[in-house]
């Protein structure tokens, strides 16, 4: 029998109020009589569950059978010292907050308790905003530690498809696609802004096919200046050219029996274009240089940032190559279209950058995840590693903070509008070096990107680069 939807069952009403109702446990512990049951009352005003206890002892029971969320604790009491209780309580259970309240107030103490991992410190007499303000900031950490709680065991089970990461719908069709792609010996040209995971793409394609057990071989035409490129490609012999003092061999040779990724080929060199289509068709290569010509059995993935058909109306892709290399097709999705990836990402390379620095970084604050989520990524996800990594090194602490993040995500609305200052008085040279580095750091530090938004090509970018002096 089929069921009406119905949003508002009484069922989840239900839930909703009563996970609404659901009080912060609170243990309160003062030797003092008075204070404890004002406090008692305050906290129970504004909708905690209290709990109090007269010492440390009682306290330690209390812990065991109550289990409160947060503890408030008194500093000077009689037998177990409020300090003292913060250790034994902070060894049984690291993350639970305890607020230390005193009378005698020192900065030693202070420092002290939060050395020894309290929550915050408050002094009698109670200023109640102040206390009021520590325990919302308490409850705030419990969340975000059950959030990324949550969001760790989801990855330890899986949430993504190999090394990807993410379960929205465009990145699910992404893995479903990659699946049946794997299994042809079909070529494909894999499409996406920069940055979002093209090469790991091919990469996974390679290693689901029945090719894995053989080479993976990447030849990114972008990066390899354009007097070399036909070498790198077909190889040459020794003497083929100057410069040719050794026998080399070319990327379909090397690729045999494997995958040939042929990254960014938008960029790839017109003359060389049918040259390759040529080689392709018949799937033969011969050596610059060289008499003898070479069989291969090389399944071929391409990749490209760019618009595909707006390169062939410009004419920087010959449309023969590319209908040679596009049986199929895949796109991957910005980040902007995924954003409910976005915490599964940012605790995904906390795990990642915590192991590779030895850091202990436990989860980004609300407001931290507040803002990477309103930012719209054009490095996509290359960036968004970056900007992850940098905030981990950054924090040092158990959470990664806004201000841990670039100040071009916090700033809201700057990427759109974002501006570089230059100041009158510099040369026309440190102007468009100041230029090419901002417009890097936006791109993730992709020259591809970089390049196409300055409205230079990529090898233009590279001289410049050596020229301002600017590190990789
Ligand atoms: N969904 C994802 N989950 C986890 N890591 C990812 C994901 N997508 C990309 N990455 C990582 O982001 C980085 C960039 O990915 P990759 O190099 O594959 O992008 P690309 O599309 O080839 O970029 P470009 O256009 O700049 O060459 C890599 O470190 C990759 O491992
Ligand atoms: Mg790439």
């Amino acid at each position: 029998m089929m069921s009406t939807p119905n949003t508002h069952t009484p069922d989840s009403t239900t839930r909703k109020e009563a996970s609404a109702k659901r009080k912060t446990k609170v243990l309160i512990v003062d030797d003092e009589p008075a204070i404890r049951e004002v406090l008692e009352m305050i906290l129970q005003e504004w909708g905690y569950d209290v709990r109090l206890a007269a010492d440390g002892a009682e306290a330690k029971q209390l812990v065991e059978s109550y289990d409160p969320e947060i503890v408030i604790s008194d500093v000077v009491m009689p037998q177990l010292s409020g300090l003292d209780l913060l250790r034994c309580l902070k060894a049984g259970n690291p993350s639970r907050p305890v607020i230390l309240v005193t009378a005698h107030a020192s900065i030693d103490l202070a420092v002290e308790s939060m050395k020894q991992g309290a929550q915050d410190f408050i002094t009698k007499p109670m200023d109640y905003p102040k206390l009021r303000a520590i325990l919302k900031a308490a409850e705030s950490d419990i969340q975000t530690r059950q959030t990324s709680r949550k969001l760790t065991s989801q990855l330890e089970r899986g949430s993504g498809f190999g090394e990807f990461v993410g379960t929205s719908a465009p990145m699910r069709e992404v893995y479903d696609l990659i699946v049946s792609l794997s299994s042809t010996d079909a070529s494909v040209l894999i499409t996406g802004e920069s940055g979002t995971g093209k090469e790991l793409a091919a990469r996974t394609i390679h290693r689901l096919s029945k090719r894995a057990d053989g080479p993976f071989i990447p030849v990114n035409s972008s990066a390899i200046p354009e007097t070399l490129i036909e070498s790198e490609v077909f190889g040459h012999e020794k003497g083929a050219f100057t410069g040719a003092v050794v026998t080399r061999p070319g990327c379909f040779e090397l690729a045999n029996g494997g995958t040939l990724f042929l990254d960014e080929i938008g960029e790839m060199p017109l003359p060389l274009q049918p040259k390759l289509l040529r080689v392709l068709e018949d799937g033969k290569v011969r050596r610059l240089g060289g008499k003898q010509e070479f069989e291969f059995d090389v399944r071929v993935l391409a990749a490209t940032n760019q618009e595909p058909r707006q390169a062939i109306q410009e004419g920087r892709l010959r449309e023969d190559l590319y209908y040679r290399l596009t049986v199929f097709t895949v796109h991957l999705p910005p980040m902007r279209d995924r954003k409910e990836d976005i915490p599964l990402l940012a605790q995904h390379f906390i795990g990642e950058f915590n192991k590779k620095h030895g850091t202990n970084v436990e989860a980004l604050r609300e407001d931290a995840l507040e803002m990477l989520m309103a930012y719209s990524w054009p490095g996509n996800v290359r960036e968004f590693r970056n900007v992850m990594e940098r905030a981990l090194i950054l924090s040092k602490g158990e959470w990664i903070e806004t201000f841990h993040l670039p100040p071009y995500l916090r700033n809201p609305g700057a990427e759109s509008s974002s501006k570089i200052v230059l100041p009158l008085g510099i040369t026309a040279a440190e102007a468009e070096r100041e230029l090419i580095l901002k417009t890097l750091e936006k791109t993730g530090h992709n020259k591809a990107e970089a390049a196409r938004q300055l409205g230079l090509d990529v090898k233009t970018i590279r001289n410049k680069l050596k020229t301002y002096k600017i590190e990789d």
